[in-house]
C-alpha cells in the first residue's frame, strides 16, 4: 500500500499529518485512524459519503465511468461469458474456475442444496400472506440453529463449509417461501439440473407433472443473479460486515443483510419500482409523476432511479434492459405495457433537466421488476431474488473482513448534540 503522500490538517494552531493511501483503482484515502488520538477530533460523515470503511479486493465501482468489476473482471464480460456459479466461485476464491474446478464446485453446491427437514416447520409458523422477505430473515437466521459442526470461523475449512451451505441453500429457502405463500407443496432440489434451472424448478414445478425450465429464461435469470452478486460497500454489505465484526455467525450476519436490503431505498426498490409503474399505469401520466419526483414537498421518488455511486449510468441497468428485451421477445411480450411505459419514463426522465442536473439515471432495480414479472416471479419475491444473488457477495465480504489482519469490531463514534449534563430533580420539581 503506497502511503508516501501525506494530508496535512491545521487545527487549533496544531499541524498534523496523515498518510494518504492509494489502491489499485479509484479514490485515494486519508488514513485518519490516529486523528482522535492526535487531535481529540472525530470526522463527521453521516451516510458515509466520503468514508472508506475497509480495504477490499472483491468489487470495484467507478461511478463516473459506469464501471463495475468483480475481482478485476468487467461485469459485461462476466454476464456474457460466465454463469452465476462461476461468478460465485470467482468472488469467493479470487479467480475464475477452470473446467475441473467449475464441475467440482457445481457438484459441491448441489450436495448442500437441501434444507434440514426440521427447517420446513419454520415456514408453517408464518401466516401464508407474510412478506417473503420477513420469512427469509427468519429462516436464514435460523440456519445457525442447525449447523454447529462448522462454527470455528478461524478455520478456513469451516468458513468454506458455511459459505457453500449459504450459496446452496438460499435458492431452496427462497423457493420454499414462494411455495408457502402460494399454498403449494415444497419442491425438493433436483441434482440433475444446474443451479438456476433447479431454482426455477423449485419455484414453478409441482409434484403433479414434470417441469423443464425454458433455457432462454434460465439464462436470463442466471444473468440477473450475476448482476446482483456484489456491489462494494453498499448498505446491506456494510450491515453484514458490521454484524460479522462482533464475531456473530455468518448465518445471522446474512439475515441482517437481508433485513437491510428489504428497504425501498435499497434492494426493495425493484418491488417499489414495479408498483410505481403499475400506479402510473399509462404514458400519459408520466409527466405527473416526474413533476412529483421533482417536488421538494413531495416525498415521492422515482423508484429505480438514482444511485449513491453511479453518476453517469449503472452498467447493470443497461445489461438488465438487454435481458428484459430478450425475455419479453422469447415470451412474445415485446409490447408489454409496463416495459413500454418504463422505456418512455426513462426517455422522458433522461431529458429532464432535474434528472440531468442531479445525475439520476436508471439503476439495477429499474428493469429488474419488469423482467422478473415476465419470468412469472411475483412482485413480493423480487427482493428475495436480489438477496439470493447478493448472498454470494455478502458472504465473500464477510470472509474478507474476518480474515483481514486489521480486523476490529466496528464501533463508530458520534457528535453528541443532546442535553448538557444536569442533575435529576426530585419528582415535585419536574
Ligand atoms: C440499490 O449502494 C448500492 O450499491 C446499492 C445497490 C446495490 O447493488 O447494492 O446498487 C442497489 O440500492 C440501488 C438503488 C435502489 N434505490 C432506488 O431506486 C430508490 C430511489 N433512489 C433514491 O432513493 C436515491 O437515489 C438513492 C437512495 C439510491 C441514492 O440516494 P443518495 O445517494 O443518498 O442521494 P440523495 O437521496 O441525497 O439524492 C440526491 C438528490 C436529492 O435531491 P436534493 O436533496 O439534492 O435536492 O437527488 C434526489 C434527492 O431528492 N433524488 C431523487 C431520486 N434519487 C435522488 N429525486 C427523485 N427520484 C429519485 N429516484
Amino acid at each position: 500500500m503506497n502511503t508516501e503522500r501525506k494530508a496535512t490538517l491545521n487545527v487549533d494552531g496544531k499541524t498534523v499529518e496523515f498518510p494518504v493511501m492509494t489502491g489499485t483503482h479509484g479514490n485515494d484515502v486519508i488514513d485518519i485512524r490516529t486523528l482522535g488520538g492526535k487531535t481529540g477530533l472525530f470526522t463527521y460523515d453521516s451516510g458515509f459519503l466520503s468514508t472508506a470503511s475497509c480495504k477490499s479486493s472483491i468489487t470495484f465501482i467507478d461511478g463516473d465511468k459506469g464501471e463495475l468489476l468483480y475481482r478485476g473482471y468487467p461485469i459485461e464480460q462476466l454476464a456474457e461469458q460466465c454463469n452465476f456459479l462461476e461468478v460465485a466461485y470467482l468472488l469467493k476464491n479470487g479467480e475464475l474456475p477452470n473446467a475441473t474446478e467449475k464441475t467440482e464446485f457445481e457438484n459441491l453446491i448441489k450436495r448442500h442444496s437441501m434444507l434440514h427437514d426440521q427447517m420446513t416447520k419454520f415456514y408453517s409458523g408464518f401466516r401464508r400472506d407474510a412478506h417473503p422477505m420477513a420469512v427469509m430473515v427468519g429462516v436464514v437466521g435460523a440456519l445457525s440453529a442447525f449447523y454447529h459442526d462448522a462454527m470455528d470461523f478461524s478455520d478456513a475449512e469451516h468458513r468454506s463449509i458455511s459459505i457453500n451451505r449459504l450459496i446452496a441453500k438460499l435458492p431452496t429457502i427462497v423457493a420454499m417461501a414462494y411455495k408457502y405463500n402460494k399454498g403449494e407443496p415444497f419442491m425438493y432440489p433436483r441434482n440433475d439440473l444446474g443451479y438456476t434451472a433447479n431454482f426455477m424448478h423449485m419455484m414453478f414445478g409441482t409434484p403433479c407433472e414434470s417441469y423443464e425450465p425454458n433455457p432462454v429464461l434460465v439464462r436470463a435469470l442466471d444473468v440477473i443473479f450475476t448482476l446482483h452478486a456484489d456491489h462494494e460497500q453498499n448498505a446491506s454489505t456494510s450491515t453484514v460486515r458490521l454484524a460479522g465484526s462482533s464475531g456473530a455467525n455468518p448465518f445471522a450476519c446474512i439475515s441482517a443483510g437481508i433485513a437491510c436490503l428489504w428497504g425501498p431505498a435499497h434492494g426493495g426498490a425493484n418491488e417499489a419500482c414495479l408498483n410505481m409503474l403499475e400506479e402510473i399505469g399509462d404514458v400519459s401520466r408520466v409527466g405527473e409523476y416526474i413533476k412529483r419526483a421533482k417536488d421538494k414537498d413531495d416525498s415521492f421518488k422515482l423508484m429505480g432511479f438514482g444511485h449513491r455511486v453511479y453518476k453517469n449510468f449503472d452498467p447493470r441497468a443497461k445489461l438488465m434492459a438487454k435481458v428484459c428485451s430478450e425475455v419479453l421477445g422469447e415470451l412474445g411480450l415485446e409490447n408489454d405495457r409496463l416495459f413500454k411505459l418504463a422505456k418512455e419514463l426513462e426517455r422522458i426522465a433522461l431529458e429532464d433537466e432535474y434528472f440531468v442536473e442531479k445525475k439520476l439515471y436508471p439503476n439495477v432495480d429499474f428493469y429488474s421488476g419488469i423482467v422478473q414479472k415476465a419470468l412469472g416471479i411475483p412482485t413480493s419475491m423480487f427482493t428475495c431474488i436480489f438477496a439470493l444473488a447478493r448472498t454470494v457477495g455478502w458472504i465473500t465480504q464477510w470472509e474478507e473482513m474476518i480474515t483481514d489482519p486489521e480486523y476490529k469490531i466496528g464501533r463508530p463514534r458520534q457528535l453528541y448534540v443532546g442535553a448538557a449534563r444536569r442533575d435529576v430533580p426530585s419528582i415535585d420539581k419536574r
